[in-house]
């Protein structure tokens, strides 16, 4: 007895010193910590010690009563250990226990009894291990449970009243695991449940009623599954709502007025998803919302005023969509906006007014279209514009583009795309950076082509009219 006690001395004192700065043991003189030369669960503590704690340690089996001579145990942690198996009445007798980590194991199950009795439990995580499907009534009686992380396991099912018991619960973490559906009474015990995540699993259909029960939720991750539609009153309770993630998912259309009524919602993500449209009227009392992407979907076209109630919207994504072209009433009461992204779209043209709803405007990213020439004054009504993106477009450098050119001549210093925009037409031209460009250089072809096209600059030509206007208005 006295040889292990001297052997388990020396092997604190020295992990101790293998320990991560921030965790060194001597700031937690009741913790006593195993390493890689531990392979079996020790009976003597240091006198005192109430936490336990098993980093890569070669611990195949946790068996019953492994703790049974530690009743005063508060926390327990096996972590990157080898484990395979832990046997119905590991934890027996820790009466006392609040916090139980089991991660980075090989465990593929953990049957019920393990956490039985466990009345004190208050935070259980069993993430990065490999559970395929949990049980009813492992998690019977851990009433003061109030996380439980289950992520990064390969769970594929969960039986009915798994998690009846856990109603002090406020976050489930479920992330990154194999399921394919959740059956609607799953989570109809957790009232007070705040965080549910259930991101990165197979689900392709989230129940009516799921969430109905759950009064508390404040944020909900579905992002990551293979969702194709949401039902219409999914989120009955959203008056506490901050944080809704649904992107990276299947979905191709959303309920109308699907997002109205979310007073504490700041984040909602819509990415990556294959919305092909959106109803007339989807967004509305939304106030704490600053940011939203619906960038990576199939977009060609939007409702007009679609975004109006977002009124305090700052950063709107629409890149890698399929938009040909954008009109005023697309942006209208995006007053607080200062960044639009229309990136990696096929936009062809736009119209002179396209922005000029939006007074607050400090970033334009339009790179990556279709676009050969923009018209005079777009940018006009844009006096907070800062930074612009137009590079990886087909710009005609002909006559057409002489009213851009000059703005990005005159702006040069907020023009910020990294390669910089370059002419694709006309042919002698192309690959020229715009700005290294000469005015004079800006020629449209002459009216009646000839077999042999000439560029001149013809003095009679409509361009050289405007590009003359556009100089007596300069010199004015
Ligand atoms: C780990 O423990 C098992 C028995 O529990 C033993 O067979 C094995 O050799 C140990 N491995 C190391 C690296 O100590
Ligand atoms: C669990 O608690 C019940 C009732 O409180 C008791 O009868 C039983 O012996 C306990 N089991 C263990 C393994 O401690
Ligand atoms: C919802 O909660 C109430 C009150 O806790 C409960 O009576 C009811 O059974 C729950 N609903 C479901 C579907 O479990
Ligand atoms: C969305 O676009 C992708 C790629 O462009 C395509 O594979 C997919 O079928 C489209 N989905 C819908 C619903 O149109
Ligand atoms: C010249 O300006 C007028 C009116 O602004 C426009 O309709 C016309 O297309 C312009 N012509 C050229 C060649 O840019």
């Amino acid at each position: 007895m006295f040889r292990r006690r001297v052997i388990f001395l020396f092997l604190s004192l020295l992990f101790e010193y293998s320990l991560p700065q921030h965790e060194k043991e001597s700031d937690h003189p009741n913790r006593e910590v195993f390493d890689k030369k531990t392979s079996e669960i020790p009976q003597i503590l240091k006198p005192l010690a109430t936490e336990f704690f098993f980093l890569d340690s070669n611990i195949t089996t946790i068996p019953k009563g492994a703790f049974a001579e530690n009743p005063q145990l508060e926390r327990v942690e096996f972590s990157n250990t080898p484990t395979e198996s832990i046997e119905a009445g590991a934890f027996e007798g820790l009466v006392d226990l609040r916090h139980i980590e089991i991660s980075g194991t090989l465990l593929t199950s953990i049957p019920v009894g393990v956490f039985k009795n466990l009345t004190n439990l208050e935070k259980l995580i069993v993430k990065l291990n490999k559970l395929h499907n949990l049980e009813k009534g492992l998690f019977d009686g851990l009433e003061k449970v109030r996380e439980l992380q289950l992520h990064i396991n390969e769970i594929e099912s969960i039986e009915e009243g798994t998690f009846d018991d856990l109603q002090s619960l406020t976050m489930l973490h479920l992330g990154k695991n194999r399921l394919s559906s959740v059956s609607p009474n799953l989570f109809s015990k957790l009232s007070k449940l705040q965080i549910l995540r259930l991101y990165e699993n197979q689900l392709t259909y989230i129940p009516e009623n799921i969430f109905q029960n759950l009064t508390n939720l404040k944020e909900i991750g579905l992002n990551g599954n293979k969702i194709t539609e949401l039902l219409p009153n999914l989120f009955p309770h959203r008056e506490k709502l901050q944080k809704l993630f649904l992107d990276s998912n299947l979905l191709t259309g959303l309920p109308p007025e699907f997002f109205v009524g979310f007073p504490q919602l700041k984040t909602l993500t819509l990415q990556k998803n294959q919305l092909t449209g959106l109803p007339t009227v989807l967004f509305g009392e939304m106030p704490k919302l600053t940011e939203l992407s619906l960038s990576q979907n199939n977009l060609s076209s939007l409702p007009e005023r679609i975004f109006s109630p977002l009124k305090t919207l700052k950063k709107l994504d629409l890149s890698k969509n399929h938009f040909t072209t954008f009109l005023a009433e697309h942006f209208e009461g995006l007053e607080k906006l200062t960044e639009l992204n229309l990136l990696n779209n096929k936009i062809t043209s736009l119209d002179a007014d396209t922005f000029e709803k939006l007074p607050s405007l400090i970033t334009i990213r339009l790179a990556h279209n279709n676009l050969q020439t923009l018209p005079q004054d777009i940018f006009e009504p844009l006096s907070k514009l800062s930074k612009v993106y137009l590079s990886d477009n087909p710009w005609h450098c002909d006559c057409k583009l002489t009213h851009l050119y000059l703005w990005m001549k005159a702006n040069s210093a907020k023009i910020k795309s990294q390669p910089p925009e370059v002419c694709q037409y006309p042919e002698d031209l192309k690959g020229k950076k715009i700005l290294s460009l000469t005015e004079d250089q800006l020629v449209c072809a002459t009216t009646t082509p000839s077999p042999t096209t000439t560029f001149t600059s013809n003095p009679n030509s409509d361009c050289e009219l405007n590009l003359t206007l556009t100089l007596t208005n300069k010199l004015k």
